[in-house]
């Protein structure tokens, strides 16, 4: 529903969870669990839900919300040492009262600023000190904004390094019609295949099978197209090198407790992410990321990606 004024409001969503939900003048709203700091729903004007989370997702800390778009940090899958994912998707994140100023379209009144800092105990799994501030935006048409600003306030002189995607669950009508602009002839780490690398061919990506591959050196553009839904989700990135592309298929999908048998039909995760080349912060430094979603009707075909035209036109 459509509102006077644009609003941020802190209320309880599943199991008695703190959320923010945003809404914009024309009727876009979106959803924030404090909660690992994941957006959990993203609407358009006319109230369509955009974000996939799956019927079966549990909303139960620590277990991450299955959907929606979790935050990977400080690592991305298992590249590494920690838990699949890195942490930051299964914390609680605090509100950001007074966030340094982020240079930001002014137009942009329609966000909630949040923060997640290391306690004690987390030292033990991470040994340094961060501070890690997410911005999530809704802007007056609709479009969802989210900037992840990551601050290395180690007392020990140390740097660190450190992997990161936005696991973003688009919601799609049915993935056999759905195709992926904007990663054709790049080369791909092929998760499926131990990470042995490929170039991906000329063509547009579809989809009839497992996928789970990481596009690297990526456009900063990338479109999503739902021919039967007749949408296009066009995802801008800034700061965020890679591209993951994964959708579990039939048989990971019945191995997912969280996870519809048929929920890998209705869904696509595109992640813009750092993996390759990860991010390394000395004490001081700071690195910003930030995604750009739209929404739009599908109005153009194979082989005309530019999203500026689609948006503009
Ligand atoms: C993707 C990975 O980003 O996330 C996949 O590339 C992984 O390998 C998927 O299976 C889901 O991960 P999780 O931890 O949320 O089940």
């Amino acid at each position: 529903m459509a509102g006077e004024k644009p609003s941020v409001e802190l209320c309880k969503g599943i199991n008695g969870l703190d959320k923010v939900v945003l809404r914009e003048v024309r009727g876009s709203s979106a959803e924030v669990y404090l909660f690992g700091g994941h957006v959990t729903s993203w609407k358009n004007e006319h109230g369509e839900e955009l974000l996939f989370v799956s019927s079966k997702a549990i909303f139960k800390p620590p277990k991450a919300i299955r959907g929606g778009i979790p935050i990977c940090f400080p690592q991305f899958s298992s590249h590494g040492n920690l838990e699949q994912h890195g942490f930051a998707r299964n914390k609680f994140w605090s509100i950001d009262t007074n966030p340094p100023q982020l240079p930001s379209n002014s137009l942009i009144k329609t966000f909630v600023d949040l923060i997640l800092k290391p306690t004690d105990d987390d030292f033990k799994i991470w040994p340094h000190s961060y501070e890690f501030r997410l911005r999530v935006a809704l802007t007056p048409g609709g479009d969802l904004m989210l900037t992840s600003r990551i601050r290395n306030t180690n007392s020990d002189g140390k740097p660190f390094s450190f992997t990161f995607a936005y696991h973003t669950y688009f919601l799609v009508s049915d993935i056999s019609e759905v195709r992926v602009e904007g990663l054709e002839t790049l080369d791909y780490l092929d998760n499926l295949k131990e990470r042995e690398r490929f170039t991906e061919q000329g063509d547009a990506i579809t989809f009839e099978s497992e996928v789970d591959k990481i596009y690297l050196s990526t456009p900063t553009k990338i479109a999503i197209i739902d021919h039967e839904k007749k949408r296009t989700f066009v995802l801008r990135k800034d700061g965020l090198p890679d591209a993951v592309v994964w959708n579990p298929w039939d048989r990971k999908a019945k191995a997912m407790p969280d996870f519809g048998d048929d929920d890998y039909k209705h869904m696509l995760s595109v992640e813009a992410a750092a993996i390759e080349k990860p991010i390394i912060l000395k004490p001081g430094e700071e690195w910003k990321g930030r995604i750009e979603l739209s929404a739009v009707p599908s109005s153009y075909c194979s082989g005309q990606l530019d999203p500026q035209k689609v948006l503009q036109g």
